[in-house]
């Protein structure tokens, strides 16, 4: 951090801020941050929406999010909390903004960080009008202010669209300016991906195409599309929902080569590295490489599931998935021709995000194989589960909710025979540590005031996961040629997805 802005006040200016995310996530960070003495200064927080609200009736609006036994945390930051009525659309409206913030703000210099969020389409004209009305500009004040913008996913619609909204944004910004979020890099355990590579030299030698034989990555939840969302969810779908950003990060950290310090573009210029190196899906592999679905209606524990058709707002045509996967491959010197096996689901039997790492078996079976067996029908009868003691090591990183690292490996069964038995080394961030995980957004409002932007997407990260993305979804489009299959509500997605493993150990894992 720059010291000239550690004692800065803070202006955090949340454009939507009559929304669910003011309410739910970044009010209540500012609270747990300010409780926590983090930063130095004081954050002043001004919700702006067209609604004509006072100061008053924002407040009551946050505070009745708190938890009771929170409400307290609340409290003590609520006379920094304000509202103020404007139009991101309408220039004039923010001229007045701006004089109402310098007041606001006072005669001091303030750090103001301008929160975008919301819907996509107004993230454009936003970034221009809110520099066309002095709200930000290019240049850091004298005397150590800044201003900056944060950008709330989803960033585009396809590489051409993030392209153009990138263009437009480096008109108004420098890139250093803009902060793209993705919260998932805000998880204590997502960061811990880099602390576990690179802080631990044990697994960089096995972290390689020779050692590992498979990655998969899964981010499983069991609601639906709630209620609200179709209108955004319909035109977007599980590939750019989830897996365009989420799933991506998750996998250019696992898949990263060691940067040359943690700075913010060292760190990015490696995870872009990843991402440009994978191999675009050709649409004559996708109906072998891709599986995409939709939940449909189902009974699970005596209640009626919705199916997706029949949610709120969804058009009854829709051609939307809720569930994707696919095997992507990285082109690169550490991992061509390993499958990195990518599956994003909505209505699973259980919410949970997890990276595995599968490593290879060892060349030759020398325990279990009962006497006479070949080792080709040793290894078949492994695969189709009538002999199952023998299974790769696989290093389980749990990201939610168990915070968790396993590692599974054989040990020898107690008894005259020489039979080897699975067992597992964990360790559980909670009860190591004994606290709960802050949460992500805590971290990334402090990392945006301190301008720290290892946590934030760089424009050309955006690009690259688009380019990847736009090939499985450009097949998609095909006719006939890439089925929508659909899946029982509460189920494991469609069978299909199975066969993605095709020529490895192993199956999907169930958390
Ligand atoms: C959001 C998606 O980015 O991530 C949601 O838009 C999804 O559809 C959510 O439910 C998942 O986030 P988390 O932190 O609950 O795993």
């Amino acid at each position: 951090m720059n010291p000239s802005v550690a004692n800065l006040p803070i202006q955090l200016v949340i454009f939507g801020g009559t929304g669910d995310l003011a309410r739910r996530k970044l009010v209540p960070a500012v609270a747990r941050l300010t409780r926590a003495g983090l930063p130095e200064a004081r954050i002043q927080v001004v919700g702006v929406g067209r609604r004509d609200w006072s100061d008053a009736a924002f407040r009551t609006t946050l505070r009745d999010a708190f938890p009771p036994h929170e409400a307290s945390a609340f409290d003590a930051i609520a006379q920094d909390v304000h509202y103020r009525s404007a139009d991101v659309a309408d220039v004039e409206s923010l001229e007045t903004l701006r004089t109402e913030l310098d007041a606001l703000a006072g005669r001091r210099e303030t750090g103001r960080l301008c929160y975008l969020a919301l819907r996509p389409g107004l993230f454009g004209t936003a970034v221009a009008l809110l520099r066309a009305a002095g709200i930000v500009h290019r240049h850091d004040h004298e005397g150590g202010g800044f201003r900056r913008v944060v950008v709330e996913k989803p960033f585009g619609h396809d590489l051409a669209s993030a392209r153009a909204l990138n263009d437009a944004v480096h008109r108004e910004l420098d890139e250093h300016q803009v902060l793209r979020i993705d919260h998932y890099l805000g998880k204590e355990t997502v960061r811990n991906l880099l602390g576990l590579r690179f802080h631990n030299a044990v697994f960089e030698p096995v972290w390689n195409r020779h050692h590992v034989e498979l990655v998969q990555i899964t981010v499983a939840e069991t609601i639906g599309v709630e209620q609200g969302r179709a209108g955004y969810y319909d035109g977007t779908g599980a590939m750019r929902d989830v897996v365009q950003n989420h799933v991506l990060q998750l996998l250019a950290l696992v898949a990263m080569e060691p940067p040359s310090s943690l700075d913010a573009d060292a760190v990015r210029n490696q995870k872009v590295e990843v991402l440009r190196a994978l191999s675009p899906l050709d649409p004559a592999d996708a109906p072998r490489l891709g599986v995409r679905a939709r939940y449909g209606p189902a009974i699970a524990g005596g209640t009626t599931l919705r199916g997706y058709l029949d949610e709120e707002g969804v058009a009854p045509d829709s051609t939307t998935e809720t569930f994707v996967a696919v095997r992507a491959e990285i082109d690169n010197w550490r991992w061509r021709g390993v499958p990195f096996l990518l599956r994003h689901g909505k209505r699973m039997p259980k919410r949970f995000t997890e990276v595995q790492v599968q490593f290879r078996m060892p060349p030759i079976q020398l325990f279990n194989q009962p006497d006479g067996m070949s080792a080709a029908a040793y290894r078949r009868a492994l695969s189709d589960g009538s002999l199952c003691e023998i299974r790769p090591n696989v290093l389980t990183i749990g990201i939610q909710p168990d915070e968790r690292i396993g590692l599974s490996f054989g040990v020898k069964r107690p008894g005259p025979e020489m039979l080897m038995a699975q067992a597992a080394l964990e360790f559980d961030y909670r009860a190591h540590f004994g606290v709960e995980p802050a949460d992500a957004y805590e971290r990334l409002l402090l990392d945006a005031i301190n301008g720290d932007a290892t946590l934030f997407l760089r424009a050309d990260e955006i690009e690259a996961s688009w380019r990847y993305c736009d090939s499985v979804l450009a097949a998609w489009r095909e006719p006939g040629a890439v089925p929508l299959h659909e899946y029982p509500a509460g189920t494991w997605g469609p069978e299909a997805a199975d066969r993605l493993f095709q020529g490895c150990e192993g199956g999907w894992s169930r958390g």
